[in-house]
């Protein structure tokens, strides 16, 4: 939230004794947002979670937070309108900027169609390590034919409104760290894709 939409201004910051840097000498790595964006069925959860494995087999320590998932809770409120849609991605936003201090890796596994949005979380932070796009590039007709949960036929018969790549936009990414197709590799070149992205730009180090 802008800070001259503060409805709570009588408040004031209070530094913590434990900094984010002591947090990540703890945990022997950076903290780190990594986050996956395309349609719906693009692999974005499923990558995500594949990832999440491998890095919490090699101790380092993270967190998933999904579309899906999170829609039951903190932002069960919202809906799908594009207002909504900015609302849900600016509080995962936030949330995950509280992983970061903590010095955590958190996976996020959003459909994010809005550019403006997505670019909104990347300047909340200060280093470019801290913000890892990754494109989950599957076409509509692909992420269509999978269908897991049966959503792409309930909106193509507009029983469900504002429905992503068929009746709501998708922003594809300008400049994602990783573009990866989702529709050719298997999850595990994905996933390898993936952590070398995170090697190269500096957030794991490279024996990981
Ligand atoms: S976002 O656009 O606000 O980023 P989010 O990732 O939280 O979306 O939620 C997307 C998930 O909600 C989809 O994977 C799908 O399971 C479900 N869903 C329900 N309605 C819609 C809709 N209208 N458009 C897209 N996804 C929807």
């Amino acid at each position: 939230m802008a800070d001259s939409k503060m409805k709570s201004p009588d408040t004031f910051w209070h530094q913590p004794i434990i900094t984010r840097e002591s947090r990540e000498r703890q945990n022997g790595h950076r903290g780190a947002i990594i986050w996956f964006t395309g349609l719906s069925a693009s692999g974005k959860s499923t990558l995500a979670h594949a990832v999440e494995h491998k890095l919490h087999e090699r101790g380092v320590r993270t967190i998933v937070l999904d579309g899906d998932n999170v829609r039951h809770g903190l932002c069960g409120d919202l809906g799908f309108s594009d207002e909504d849609r900015s609302e849900n991605i600016r509080r995962i936003g936030q949330v995950s900027k509280l992983f970061l201090e903590a010095g955590v890796i958190v996976l996020t596994a959003f459909i994010s169609p809005f550019r403006i949005d997505r670019s909104r979380v990347r300047m909340m932070v200060d280093d470019p390590r801290d913000f890892i796009e990754i494109y989950c590039k599957c076409s509509i007709d692909v992420c269509e034919s999978r269908d897991i949960k049966g959503l792409y036929k309930r909106a193509r018969k507009g029983e469900i409104p504002d429905f992503t790549g068929i009746s709501s936009p998708y922003e594809i990414p300008e400049n994602a760290n990783l573009a990866v197709d989702t529709s050719r590799l298997s999850v595990e070149e994905c996933v390898e894709q993936v952590i070398r992205t995170l090697q190269d730009c500096g957030v794991l180090p490279i024996e990981i």
